[in-house]
């Protein structure tokens, strides 16, 4: 007979409490009744970099590491990829359901109508320097349509959110493509309605003084499939900062801001720039064995490689490994291919790696696509950001639903002094000490 409860005895007592398990988990406030003596505060649990603790429920996404699964609302990635645009996976994840005919062109519509951004905005980025960081533009950029849009901080209102996330999702790619062509120091290119999601990105990234743009229909393919595979990764560190930060009831631009923020780091988002930047240093296939034996010496990561929950392989490398091909056939090979091809050869026969369960992740094949259509690597994480948009928010509107959410507050050890005697400042010594 099972029992869906978890025995412990606490040795300190000798007492013995019986915890409930529900879905694999422990609630944590329920060891606070564990206490060593009446007074104690109770025990608590410590997980830093939450390494074995669920935040939340949800029914998004979910990926299963050992297996290599990841699933949107059910649907494996590789079907949806193959299947689907990328806005019927904005509004999959968003909204639950796999849209209609009719819901689907009522989406498309809706998304594509919200594409412009404010006069106001487009002055806001001709202010950055000529060579500003693509990410820390559109970071700030993001944060900045909190002006422009004041009712977003009436987030209480489900048709108010509503209209915020169309928005975000509308106009991240015009934000994106201006950090872009700022760089250029090209004139920034108005939204085409005509144009599909991607097609309209390309438009607006790469339009010169045709009258109208037309999209390389397999670059514009392989975008979207690479907006798929994007889209979202359940609680991963910005979907965390996302529901984070929306949990203190910040509106929507400033709350997708600071998750754009934390996509901008090296061992995030900012994973592609850095693969690029390693090919870049390793120079050639001849090199590889070396550069491999460095990083088993402690000298760095691979960057590319590894991943907190995937432990088999992620099944978005091999979809990223044929969109390759495809976009290669079009723009021509990219020689760090060769490289990278080397590299995961000889990590994926090396004891090193194969005993931490270290595989290609998502971001070892992305950046040398995105190269290979004429993108810097510092555009990287923007590309990454645009469809991740709409996971974040698809994570945001389902904290707002759920009962039990609060503001997000960890506990922690306190490690610092007991309490100590104020020192005036003229008996201050360096270090805290005191003058006589
Ligand atoms: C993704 C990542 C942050 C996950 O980190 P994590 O789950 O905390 O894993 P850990 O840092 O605990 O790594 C476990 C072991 O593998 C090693 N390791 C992890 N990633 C490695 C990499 N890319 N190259 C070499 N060694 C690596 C660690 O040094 C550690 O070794 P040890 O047990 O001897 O100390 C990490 O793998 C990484 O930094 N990868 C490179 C950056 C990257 O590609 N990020 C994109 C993620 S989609």
């Amino acid at each position: 007979m099972t029992h869906d409860t978890l025995t412990i005895t606490d040795n300190r007592t000798n007492q013995t409490y019986t915890l409930p398990i529900e879905n694999g988990t422990v609630r944590a406030l329920e060891f606070r009744q564990i206490k060593a003596y009446p007074e104690d505060f109770g025990l608590m649990t410590y997980d830093p970099a939450f390494m074995n603790t669920a935040s939340c429920q949800s029914s998004i996404t979910v990926i299963e590491g050992e297996r290599g699964i990841l699933q949107y609302r059910g649907y494996p990635i590789e079907v949806l990829a193959e299947h689907c645009t990328f806005l019927e996976i904005a509004y999959l994840l968003l909204f639950g359901d796999l849209p209609n005919e009719t819901e689907l062109k009522n989406w498309v519509s809706e998304i594509t109508h919200h594409t412009m951004l404010h006069e106001t905005t487009k002055k806001f980025m001709e202010g950055f320097r000529y060579d500003a960081h693509p990410m820390a533009m559109l970071v700030s950029t993001v944060a900045a349509l909190s002006t422009v849009y004041p009712e977003a901080g009436n987030i209480h209102d489900p048709s108010n959110r509503l209209l915020q996330i169309k928005r975000l999702t509308g106009k991240m790619p015009s934000i994106a493509a201006m950090s872009y062509r700022h760089n250029l120091g090209f004139p920034y290119v108005y939204p085409d309605n005509d144009l599909s999601y991607s097609e309209n990105f390309m438009n607006m990234l790469w339009k010169m003084v045709e009258p109208k743009y037309v999209a390389n229909p397999v670059l514009a393919h392989a975008l979207d499939i690479l907006f798929i595979l994007h889209a979202d990764h359940e609680q991963n560190c910005s979907a965390n900062v996302m529901r984070s930060v929306g949990s203190a009831h910040a509106d929507p631009y400033l709350t997708t801001a600071a998750a754009a923020a934390a996509l901008s780091g090296p061992l995030h988002g900012g994973a592609n720039e850095e693969v690029l930047k390693m090919l870049d240093e390793i120079g050639s296939r001849e090199n590889v064995p070396g550069y491999v034996k460095k990083v088993k010496e402690g000298h760095g990561k691979l960057m590319g490689f590894g991943h907190r929950i995937y432990k088999n392989h992620d099944p978005r490398a091999k979809i990223m490994k044929w969109t390759a091909d495809q976009v290669f056939e079009v723009t021509g090979r990219n020689p760090k291919l060769d490289i990278a091809l080397e590299l995961e050869r000889i990590a994926l026969e090396d004891e090193y790696f194969i005993k931490r369960k270290l595989y290609p992740n998502v971001d070892f094949y992305s950046g040398i696509i995105y190269q290979a259509m004429g993108f810097k690597p510092e555009m990287f994480t923007v590309l990454f950001a645009i469809p991740r948009t709409v996971g974040w928010l698809a994570q945001w509107q389902e904290m707002f639903l759920q009962p039990e959410q609060k503001i997000a507050r960890p506990r922690q050890i306190y490690t610092g002094h007991k309490a100590r005697p104020f020192l005036a400042l003229e008996r201050r010594a360096p270090g805290g000490t005191r003058k006589d």
